[in-house]
């Protein structure tokens, strides 16, 4: 807008000020940018930023955080690995067990230690650290009836019940390493295949009696133990066979 568009105009002072009002046009150099170009970066920022996060190992936090480059990997949270390698697979495998046994916990007790007349110690237990077939079996239909632990007798009305249908193979195998490895406790770990071996083979409808069990008392399911603490310990069954 210009003074000669408005020739007809004799107040220059209510002419001058509607320009001066006006905002200057824009030059065409800063034009806002345009869609195609906004359109072609982001894509670009998406590619570059997959193919980042795929070839240094996503976006995981162990892989991610910080913390990894200054202590020398590990995840830095209490619980977390730590600084240093990945756990074995026995640390691990007592890591998921110690939070899995509060399913048996509540029975059982925190400390492995039971209740007097109701429900049996685990810590101790010749059927803990003993012949890891009967432990499994155990826990996959359960157990009933009259039975004696450490020189102890125990018949809770109802006894234990079946865990297979309730537990992963995997959970399971879990706990079980965790409760052959607490409060005093020292047994070869169990393995997911261990337990799913015994879970494959086993057809039964009721819980377990101890009588039923007998053949099993001092046998171990085989199968590989990862190397580490899990394989060191022998079972009590294979170092005493005579007892129970
Ligand atoms: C609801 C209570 C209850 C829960 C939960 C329970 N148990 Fe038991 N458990 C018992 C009872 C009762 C007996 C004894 C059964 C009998 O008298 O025949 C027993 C016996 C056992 C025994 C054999 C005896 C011994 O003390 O060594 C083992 C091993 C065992 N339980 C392991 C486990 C594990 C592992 C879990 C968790 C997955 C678990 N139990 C969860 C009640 C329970």
């Amino acid at each position: 807008m210009s003074a000669s568009a408005h020739p007809d105009s004799t107040d220059l002072d209510r002419l001058h000020s509607a320009v001066k009002r006006e905002k200057a046009d824009l030059a065409p150099e800063s034009q806002p940018t345009p869609m195609w170009a906004m359109f072609l970066f982001f894509l670009f920022a998406i590619i570059a930023g997959s193919q980042l996060g795929f070839y240094t190992g996503g976006w995981s936090f162990d892989v991610s955080n910080p913390f990894t480059v200054i202590n020398g990997g590990g995840d830095p949270r209490p619980g977390g690995s730590g600084a240093g390698a990945a756990l074995d697979p026995f640390a691990l495998a007592m890591k998921k067990g110690a939070s899995g046994y509060a399913v048996c916990g509540g029975c059982h007790q925190g400390n492995g230690g039971g209740l007097p007349g109701q429900f049996p110690p685990l810590a101790g237990s010749e059927w803990v650290s003993g012949g890891t077939e009967r432990l499994i079996r155990i826990t996959q239909h359960g157990l009933v009836g009259a039975i004696s632990v450490k020189g102890q007798g125990y018949n809770t009305p109802g006894g234990m019940q079946p865990f297979g249908a309730a537990m992963s193979s995997q959970d399971l195998a879990n706990v079980l390493t965790y409760v052959r490895n607490s409060w005093g406790n020292e047994a070869t770990m169990i393995t997911k295949e261990m337990v799913q071996k015994v879970r494959d083979e086993e057809k039964r409808a009721t819980q377990w009696t101890e009588a039923d069990l007998k053949p099993f008392a001092d046998k171990n399911v085989p199968g590989e133990i990862p190397a580490g603490p899990g394989a060191t310990a022998a079972p009590a069954a294979a170092a005493a066979p005579a007892a129970k």
